[in-house]
């Protein structure tokens, strides 16, 4: 007999025709069985959604059907017919099944019930197989392409900027050291320092904490540019909004202003919610029951007016309420929180950082939908970014999202060579380790911006996921660095 082709269950589910003789493959949810028949849900990962498998049992093997049990993986034949039941339209007639791999009730850690997201963190391995995670990847997987398309129509160059670098783009000091010395014999130069240039790439090096100075090269080169990749930083943050390594998006825009910046920002954030809400269906109705049941679990004062389907189809319909820092500074310090000192960090003066409880009262109390803040102090920023006329602020800019606070950092950059010069020297950067970076305001130089997306923040807000932690497979966190 010719073998039959594998069906993916997603497309049996869309256009499946009873009648069908059909081969498929996947991890069992759940076995129901009675003396006469068995039902089967049969998950292959293309769905949120189960094909139910019947099973004739007087004819099959009874050591085979003991072996049909949660998480196990199966290789099906049978024939597609309209389902009896309630709950699906077709269900597969099993005509033969061999079971792939078992999976031991008493030992495989998933079971059909909810299981906490802290548990599934600690079999991070294992929690793909669950219907949470499944909804979370394939969701993952749409805003990736959607961000590629939404660049590749605006004629946006993708370029992969290094991951290994001798830079730290932020200046914060949180890099990742990269080396290949014997740390328990490091060689030392004659004043006693650590002799890099005995180390691999004969200096000091670390992982990348943002592609954006390398991006800006290419950049003013080819005008309009974005990044995708990994990147790393050493934050000791333990909060349920950072990772030690997570994925940035970092357009780049030769002859772009901030104004310009924020538009594309917008128009790219409400492009991928579109496309979520028109191409994940099924996962974030899921997903949505999902944050509905654990909304419940909180004390009422600390539930969101909005569900996340209502969330997200509101960022897709309404523009962004755009607000200086110094506006938004008035707004803080006269609010009910910090008049009443329920904000950890007081808002006192021009010049104070914000954190996330502020981002999060402007978005959510204040003005009830995501905010672009504009023209930030200086004294706060990066280096790179450009110097306002006021002399107090630079053109930076960063995207507010409810129960995220900020998703998107960016601005215009400094392209007058003079002022990038003082600036640095002001904050100690040596300009020898930049003369490359330099050298595009030397050659050419053009008014340019950019921004960077944290990914996992994006999938945070589409997904309803509560923790970053859960967004990506392998979290890397203070401390857990696991599988
Ligand atoms: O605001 P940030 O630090 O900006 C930059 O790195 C610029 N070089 C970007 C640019 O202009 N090209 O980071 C950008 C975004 C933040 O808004 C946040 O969403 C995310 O990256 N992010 C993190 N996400 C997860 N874990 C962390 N530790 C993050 N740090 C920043
Ligand atoms: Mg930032």
């Amino acid at each position: 007999m010719d073998k039959i082709r594998r069906t993916k269950i997603r497309q049996i589910l869309n256009d499946g025709k009873s009648g069908q003789e059909l081969c498929v493959k996947g991890w069992v949810r759940t076995k129901r069985e009675s003396k006469n028949v068995a039902f089967v849900a049969l998950n292959d990962g293309s769905t949120i959604n189960n094909l139910q498998l019947v099973i004739d049992v007087p004819k099959v093997d009874e050591e085979l059907l003991r072996k049909i049990t949660t998480g196990a993986s199966l290789s099906v034949l049978g024939k597609l017919a309209e389902s009896q039941g309630a709950g699906q339209a077709l269900e597969l007639l099993v005509e033969s099944v061999e079971v792939l791999g078992e999976a031991h009730p008493d030992e495989y850690p998933l079971q059909p019930k909810r299981h906490s997201l802290e548990f599934l963190r600690e079999i991070a391995h294992l929690r793909p197989r669950t219907n949470t995670f499944g909804a979370v990847f394939r969701v993952k997987h749409e805003m990736a392409y959607a961000l590629h398309t939404f660049f590749h129509k605006k004629g946006f160059l993708y370029v992969h900027t290094p991951i290994l670098t001798a830079s730290d783009a932020e200046g914060a000091g949180e890099t990742f050291r990269v080396t290949t010395l014997d740390l328990n014999n490091v060689p030392k130069t004659e004043d006693g320092d650590i002799d890099f240039k005995q180390d691999f790439f004969e200096k000091e090096t670390n992982l990348t904490v943002s592609g954006q100075l390398e991006g800006e090269l290419a950049a003013l080169a080819v005008s309009d540019i974005y990044t995708f990749g990994p990147t790393f930083r050493a934050e000791n943050s333990n909060t349920a909004r950072h990772l030690a390594e997570f994925w940035m998006v970092e357009p780049e825009m030769a002859f772009y202003d901030l104004d310009d910046t924020m538009d594309l920002a917008e128009e790219m954030l409400r492009y991928m919610v579109k496309h979520a809400l028109e191409h994940c269906k099924d996962d974030l109705q899921f997903l949505n029951k999902r944050a509905e049941d654990e909304e419940k679990a909180k004390p009422q004062h600390q539930r969101s007016e909005m569900s996340l389907l209502e969330r997200l189809q509101f960022v897709a319909d309404n523009e962004f309420e755009r607000v200086s820092y110094t506006d938004a500074i008035e707004i803080l310090r006269r609010s009910k929180p910090n008049q009443k000192k329920k904000f950890q960090f007081l808002i006192d003066e021009w010049g104070d950082d914000l954190q996330s409880e502020h981002e999060r009262f402007l978005v959510e109390k204040h003005f009830k939908k995501p905010v672009i803040l504009y023209n930030y102090p200086k004294g706060i920023k990066a280096f790179y970014m450009r110097q306002n006329d006021d002399d107090k602020t630079v053109a930076a800019m960063d995207v507010l999202f409810p129960g995220i606070g900020e998703i998107v950092g960016g601005s215009q950059r400094e392209e007058r060579k003079a002022n990038l010069e003082t600036r640095m020297a002001e904050m100690n950067i040596p300009s020898e380790e930049l003369s490359w970076y330099l050298d595009t305001r030397r050659f050419g130089t053009v008014p340019h911006s950019g921004y960077g997306l944290g990914f996992e923040r994006m999938i945070q807000f589409v997904t309803g996921m509560g923790n970053i932690r859960d967004v990506i497979p392998f979290p890397r966190t203070p401390g857990n660095c696991e599988f």
